[in-house]
């Protein structure tokens, strides 16, 4: 068996919240610190795919969707130790192809991110959309 054959995309999980949280905390991701919350996210989302080397988690895309017309992604992670191989935009491409002609196809990028989502096909459309943000956390001091 070569290095990459146990590596695989898998579409529809199952995937745990401790994973997750294993996942995230290597990528030093606040979300981290709420497992609970992460695992209601997970089963709240529309789409989960999942990237496993052997049984471990090593990467994830979710999506929310209201099925027909709009999609988002909250999180695109690949684990540190596989990044820069190519399943970044294995798992992305894999995601996207379940959407395929749907009218909105979004997500928010970290600044130093945004070059792979171009790659992968998403073109910044900072002319037309302004991004709004609302700090729940502290939405009683509005
Ligand atoms: C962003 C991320 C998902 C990319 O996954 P990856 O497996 O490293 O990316 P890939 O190897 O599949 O790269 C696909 C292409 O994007 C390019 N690319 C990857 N990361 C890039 C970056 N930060 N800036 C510019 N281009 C990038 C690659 O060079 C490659 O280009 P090519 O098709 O011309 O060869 C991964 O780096 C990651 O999980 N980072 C930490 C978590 C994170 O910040 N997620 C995104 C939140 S906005």
């Amino acid at each position: 068996m070569n290095e990459t054959s146990c590596i695989r995309v898998e579409t529809g999980g199952p995937v745990s919240a401790n994973e997750v949280v294993e996942l995230f905390s290597a990528l030093d991701w606040s979300s981290a610190r709420f497992p609970e919350r992460l695992g209601a996210a997970l089963a709240g989302s529309h789409g989960v795919w999942t990237l496993r080397d052997g049984d471990r988690l090593v990467g994830l895309v979710t999506a929310i969707s209201d099925g027909a017309m709009c999609v988002y992604f909250p999180y695109v992670a690949v684990h540190p130790s596989y990044q820069g191989r190519g399943w970044g935009r294995r798992l992305m491409e894999t995601a996207l192809a379940r959407y395929r002609g749907f009218h909105h196809v979004a997500l928010i990028s970290y600044g130093d991110k945004a070059g792979f989502y171009e790659r992968v096909g998403f073109e910044r459309d900072c002319e037309k959309a302004v991004l709004f943000a609302r700090d729940e956390a502290n939405a009683d001091r509005v």
